[in-house]
């Protein structure tokens, strides 16, 4: 069986989810919060150490405003109500990504994180503002800065993951099949699964299959 620490998911189908079922995009993403509280809790049953959550893309800022702040709001809300209880459960949150919002999301941002900050039950990465290819190019300006050369070692400290494992596998849900700029030097050895489902739609049930079905693959890393 495959040890499991480190679960990524791309969150998509909220959007077609809310128009479908409730007339507007909107209603989508606040039913992908109450999916995001269902996985989390999952994820703590299944004893995994790292959650990393796809929320916003560097590409999403291509939005019609009216969604970007129903986004955003929907986060603050989600924090200032939250953060406590996530706090209780042993919780860690960190934000990769570049934390450059609203003066008020930037400060509640940073105070969620130094507050959970030593907590050690689960550690949740929340990718917001976050573009892989982004993270790579800073991470090889830092590396010229410092002149430190140039191998993977030094490479994987300047990115957003510094600390973290690798992804062991990724979900996308909303029926496709691309990485949208997510995590593209961390998943280069990961399990993928493509879900048919929105997230909206997704639940315990799905993810406990996919985790069943992750722990049997046969997994060679160039090996046979
Ligand atoms: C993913 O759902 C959530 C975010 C990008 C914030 P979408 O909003 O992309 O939903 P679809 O793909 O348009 O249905
Ligand atoms: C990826 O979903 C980003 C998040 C889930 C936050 P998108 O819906 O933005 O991806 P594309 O643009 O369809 O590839
Ligand atoms: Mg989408």
């Amino acid at each position: 069986m495959n040890p499991l620490k480190h679960v990524a998911i791309i969150m998509d189908g909220n959007g077609r989810w809310g128009l479908k079922n409730k007339g507007s995009r909107n209603a989508g993403h606040k039913a992908g919060l109450k999916t995001v509280e269902k996985i989390i809790k999952e994820t703590i049953k299944n004893k995994i150490k790292f959650l990393t959550l796809y929320a916003f893309s560097t590409e999403n800022w291509k939005r019609p405003k009216r969604e970007i702040n129903f986004l955003f709001n929907l986060l603050e809300n989600f924090l200032v109500s939250q953060i406590d209880d996530l706090h209780k459960q042993n919780i860690k949150l960190k934000i990769i990504g570049i934390k450059k919002f609203s003066r008020k999301l930037n400060a509640l941002l940073n105070s969620s994180e130094k507050k959970t900050l030593k907590n050690t039950k689960l550690q949740i990465n929340l990718a917001l503002n976050y573009g892989s290819k982004t993270e790579l190019l800073d991470a090889f300006i830092l590396l010229r800065k410092n002149k430190d050369s140039i191998n993977e070692k030094n490479l994987v400290k300047y990115l957003h993951t510094k600390n973290i494992p690798d992804p062991d596998f990724l979900i996308r849900t909303g029926n496709t099949k691309r990485l949208s700029n997510f995590l593209l030097w961390q998943l280069a050895y990961s399990e993928i699964f493509f879900e048919k489902k929105l997230w909206p739609e997704f639940n315990e049930k799905d993810y406990n299959r996919i985790i069943k079905n992750y722990k049997k693959i046969k997994r060679n890393f160039g090996n046979i």
